[in-house]
């Protein structure tokens, strides 16, 4: 392949991804995004691996076959709800790879025979392309494991953890400085501490988010992964690899910045872990009222009374796979006259959108699929809000319990409602770790069980 064509691929590559990005920004489109995002890879893998200067192709081949397969299975097997930690392993991996192409790419003779110019701008782009890439690494291994359950989510908070931040981060500057004035290969010691200090810096970073920041955390390492991308496509003077890299890292910047807008965190203070330390620290406001639960046949009762409707869907949806009957029931009340909507928090679920994915995994019909700012001004005039496997985003406390964790995060007023119908299958906390004030007030009932379970059962009484 000439340089011409494999220019011009790359280019039609880049557009793919914009147009895939812009398609990914409202439902109805997001299907073609994909598809964008699909044909864009594969043209973008194509002029890569038959493009000049590359060899042994048919082992990139075998490599791409190999890793296409066990992704296929991996991809299949993996439950909506792990989705977050896949997304966050899959980070950790572009995280390494910025770091080995850094490797390769300071030891790689040609490199070392660069006029001296153009030496010292490749070891920059190296040393800052193996930084954010350790960082990616380590930073998204403990997100996994933090929200795999293998690691604590309750944020790791030591005095003086910002001083060593920063203290590490001057040493890897002035180690910067020793590894570009080093000749030869002699600086790869230099480079191997450095690594060493972004890895403890990335496990650092994110030890010390938890709770309901965690959602940004893995945004933020979705930007960082881009960023380590493009740092690789520097490095490796790959145009495409930069322009890819930075649609990702900008994208995932913006999504953390919104992410944050929807909580009302600063951007700053989560990224520096700061958020949820001064709250959990904070005594807990005990609870005050009554827990009074229902039957199934019971809320069928309330639900063929009501005249508008709200469900709030939650986690435990997703977990219970409860999105199908929920829809049929949606279906039967719509039938008998009544308005049904459902109510989405911005962090409903563990990943951007997930919500989202599933009601429209089950057909539920875009119009009817509010968001939060949309639904909370009519929630006084509704009837009934079915809380289905919700928790933190529907927890009064965030506006009016200052030590709360969640504190200031925007949720969804389910309890303005006349009635608020809760299905989970017991009393315990939701990701943030917090006690629900919710389920206490005058006005609210637990429905207890898996919701699935439960939805089958009320959908069973509300045919009869
Ligand atoms: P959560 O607050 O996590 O609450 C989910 C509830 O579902 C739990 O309290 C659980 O109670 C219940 N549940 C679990 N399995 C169930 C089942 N089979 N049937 C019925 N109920 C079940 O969920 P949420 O309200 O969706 O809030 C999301 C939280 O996750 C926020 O704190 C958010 O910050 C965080 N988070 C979000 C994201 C993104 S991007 N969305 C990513 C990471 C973290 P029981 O055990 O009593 O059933």
């Amino acid at each position: 392949m000439t340089i011409g064509i494999q220019t011009a691929a790359y280019v039609f590559a880049s557009i793919l991804f914009i147009l895939s990005l812009g398609g990914l920004s409202s439902q109805e489109s997001a299907k073609r995004g994909v598809f964008y995002g699909i044909v864009g890879m594969a043209i973008a893998i194509l002029a890569t691996v038959l493009g000049q200067g590359v060899h042994g192709q048919v082992y990139i081949i075998m490599a791409i076959a190999i890793a296409s397969v066990i992704g296929i299975l991996l991809a299949r097997k993996v439950e909506m709800t792990s989705m977050p930690q896949l997304v966050a392993i899959l980070h950790s991996f572009v995280g390494l790879a910025a770091v080995l192409v850094g490797y390769g790419s300071y030891l790689d003779p040609k490199t070392q025979a660069l006029p001296a110019a153009e030496h010292n701008i490749h070891l920059i782009e190296v040393f800052i392309g193996v930084f954010i890439g350790a960082i990616t690494f380590t930073g998204s291994i403990i997100a996994w494991g933090k929200l795999e359950g293998k690691i604590m989510s309750k944020p790791l908070l030591y005095p003086g953890r910002h001083a060593v931040n920063i203290i590490l981060l001057i040493a890897s500057i002035v180690l910067g400085v020793l590894f570009a004035g080093a000749e030869g290969t002699n600086g790869l010691l230099y480079l191997y501490i450095m690594t060493a200090f972004a890895g403890f810096i990335g496990v650092m970073l994110v030890m010390a988010i938890g709770g309901a920041d965690m959602p940004v955390v893995v945004s933020m390492l979705n930007s960082y992964s881009g960023w380590a991308a493009s740092a690789a496509g520097f490095m490796l003077g790959n145009d495409l690899l930069i322009v890819t890299g930075a649609l990702v890292g900008s994208s995932g910047a913006i999504l953390s910045i919104i992410m944050c807008e929807a909580m009302n965190r600063s951007f700053i203070s989560v990224i520096l872990g700061g958020f949820g330390a001064v709250a959990a620290s904070g005594d807990a406001t005990a609870m005050e009222g009554e827990v009074t639960a229902m039957n199934h046949e019971e809320v069928a009762d309330f639900l063929k009374e009501a005249k508008s409707i709200v469900i709030v869907p939650g986690y435990g949806m997703a977990v219970a796979k409860a999105q199908y009957p929920i829809y049929d029931m949606v279906q039967t009340l719509q039938k008998a006259g009544k308005k049904v909507r459902f109510a989405i928090h911005p962090v409903a679920g563990r990943l951007p959108g997930h919500m989202n994915v599933l009601l429209a995994e089950a057909n539920v019909p875009y119009d009817i699929v509010m968001e939060m700012d949309e639904i909370n001004p009519d929630l006084p005039e509704t009837d009934v809000v079915m809380v289905i496997g919700a928790n933190d985003v529907v927890n009064p406390g965030a506006q009016d319990d200052p030590s709360s964790p969640i504190y200031g995060m925007p949720v969804i007023e389910a309890w303005k409602a006349e009635k608020v119908i809760i299905m989970k299958r017991s009393m315990s906390v939701g990701y943030a770790g917090v006690e629900n004030p919710l389920f206490y007030k005058p006005n609210a009932e637990m429905l207890y069980g898996d919701a699935k379970d439960s939805v089958e059962k009320i959908l069973g009484f509300l045919k009869a």
